[in-house]
């Protein structure tokens, strides 16, 4: 499969802020999951599978079944057979771990020499979403979650994320080559609208920018990037910062809120 580069993507760069704010078109998990009228086989297949029809599902719980729980080098090797037959694509040399759950398969397209550890999630969810792209040579350490509110995921070639992150999209999310994000980080492309005081939180729409972070940056760890933000190429961004504005090209940003301290060929 070839590679993936987001600065080949037109719609991406490493200095500019992220797009305008949109309305997410996301349902409340509670409604979705709740929905009167509905079958719990309708619902997980919505949820789940992504895809109508018995033969979908049956499909998605025979390998489920058979291979997502195998322990040892067995269930590796089985999981490198079957979880192509869900996927969108799936290049050579693909490692899942034991317990990788996938939604939305047929909108997950992997490159070759992938490592997805132990129990990570890489949910696709959305109606009208592309959903996840990951590229060559990434590796994705184990409990992490790559989940999409019916946003998209793109992971850029050498792409590293710990163990323990979070990457949350409910529009776009770029990830880019070679970019290492520590463990316990948390990439949150998607926000609650609070404006109505007299309504609940969650009650109220949820709002998107996305969130991207240029070629060869370093997330620190345990470091938060809230929706809006651009991290330029090669930034660092220091371990446990919040970062609510965009993160020049070349420099290092700690701190709640981040703030620039310095850039990687010499103090600012
Ligand atoms: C951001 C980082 C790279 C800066 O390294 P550095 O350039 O050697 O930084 P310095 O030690 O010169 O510190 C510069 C200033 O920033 C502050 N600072 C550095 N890192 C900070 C952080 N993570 N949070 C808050 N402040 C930080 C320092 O206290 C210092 O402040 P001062 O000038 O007021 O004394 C480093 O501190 C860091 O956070 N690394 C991430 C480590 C990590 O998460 N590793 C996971 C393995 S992948």
């Amino acid at each position: 499969m070839a590679g993936f580069n987001v600065n080949d993507d037109p719609t991406t760069n490493s200095g500019a802020k992220t797009g305008a704010v949109s309305t997410a078109d996301i349902a409340r998990a509670q409604e979705q999951i709740f929905a009167p009228g509905r079958s719990s086989r309708d619902k997980y297949q919505d949820l789940v599978v992504g895809r109508p029809g018995f033969a979908a599902l049956a499909k998605y719980e025979l390998v489920v079944m058979l291979c997502q729980g195998l322990a040892g080098a067995a269930g590796l090797a089985m999981r490198q057979m079957m979880y192509p037959w869900l996927l969108g694509s799936c290049g050579r040399g693909v490692v899942f771990g034991q317990n990788v759950v996938l939604r939305h398969p047929h909108k997950i397209h992997i490159g070759s020499n992938v490592v997805i550890d132990d129990n990570c999630l890489v949910d696709a969810k959305g109606d009208t979403n592309l959903g996840i792209r990951i590229g060559n040579g990434v590796f994705i350490g184990r409990n992490t979650i790559l989940s999409c509110k019916n946003g998209d995921i793109q992971v850029a070639d050498g792409a590293n994320l710990g163990f323990n992150c979070e990457v949350f999209s409910a529009s776009r999310v770029t990830i880019g080559r070679n970019v290492l994000i520590a463990a316990y980080s948390y990439i949150i492309g998607g926000d609650h609208d609070f404006s109505d005081p007299a309504k609940a939180v969650i009650s109220q729409p949820r709002v998107s920018a996305g969130v991207t972070i240029g070629d060869g940056a370093w997330i620190g760890a345990g470091a938060k990037i809230l929706d809006g933000v651009a991290i330029g190429d090669h930034a660092v961004v220091g371990a446990a910062a919040l970062v609510r504005e965009n993160v020049p090209a070349g420099t290092i940003a700690v701190g709640i809120p981040a703030r620039v301290v310095g850039s990687r060929s010499g103090r600012a």
